[in-house]
């Protein structure tokens, strides 16, 4: 299987990419720090069209099978809601976990679209959710449920074309994220997720799910 996927130099990126590099499948990752296979921030919107060159050059005239969208931030963390949630951590916020997202995929649907049956997995989280709704952290909330969003749409455009998009939750996983007292590693989150974007197809098109699949109340 021909792989992209962003965010791969730490976390559930680099577990993922380590797992399915393993398993023998042809892996391109992302990373903004210049470690990984090919550089991308995915703010920068100049990026995406030498970023869609190198991915064609890459999987050639077979197309791209799996693209993970897994690069995400999670920077308003404990912030107080009197006075806290600038405007400035909303625009970066949304700019790596919404824009960064629905560009990256923009800029790879004709090679999607060439792998006859290409898959879009968007590692969104359960705090998308908007029946558990527990309060706190607004912006990362708001940024996770609208790439739910964009996912489910994205999932009734590309029926025609053959993709299939799933949305998931990778657990609680201890990264620098997650942090150390995470119930899930990035292994195990990584084994998890991998089932989850093998069972996604045109009958389970814009599925919200766990890692370990349980689905996830919308
Ligand atoms: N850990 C959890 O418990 C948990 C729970 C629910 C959902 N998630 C989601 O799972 C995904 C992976 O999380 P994680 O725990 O592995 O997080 P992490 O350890 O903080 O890693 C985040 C990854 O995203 C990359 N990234 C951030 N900003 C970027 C940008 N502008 N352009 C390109 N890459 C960028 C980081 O690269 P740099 O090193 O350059 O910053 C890093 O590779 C995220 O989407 C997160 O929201 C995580």
């Amino acid at each position: 299987m021909k792989i992209v996927m962003t965010g791969v130099n730490r976390g559930v990126g680099a577990a993922l990419y380590a797992a399915y590099s393993e398993a023998g499948h042809d892996v391109l990752g992302t990373a903004r720090d210049g470690s990984a296979d090919v550089t991308l921030d995915v703010t920068d919107p100049d990026a995406f069209e030498p970023f869609a060159a190198t991915v064609e050059g890459h999987v050639g005239s077979g197309g791209l099978d799996l693209l993970v969208c897994n690069a995400g931030v999670y920077i308003d963390k404990g912030q107080p809601l009197d006075g806290g949630y600038p405007a400035d951590m909303w625009a970066q916020t949304f700019a790596v976990n919404v824009t960064g997202v629905f560009l990256t995929i923009q800029s790879l649907l004709p090679s999607l679209r060439r792998a006859g049956a290409g898959r879009i997995a968007i590692v969104s989280s359960v705090m998308a959710s908007q029946e558990n709704a527990p309060g706190g952290s607004y912006i990362y909330r708001s940024s996770k449920a609208a790439v739910l969003n964009l996912g489910r749409n994205l999932a009734r455009d590309l029926v025609a074309d053959g993709i299939s998009v799933g949305i998931y939750h990778p657990g609680w996983v201890r990264t620098d994220m997650g942090g150390p007292q995470a119930a899930v590693s990035p292994q195990e989150s990584a084994q998890g997720l991998m089932i989850r974007f093998e069972a996604l197809g045109p009958g389970t098109t814009g599925c919200f799910e766990a890692w370990d699949g349980a689905s996830i109340p919308l």
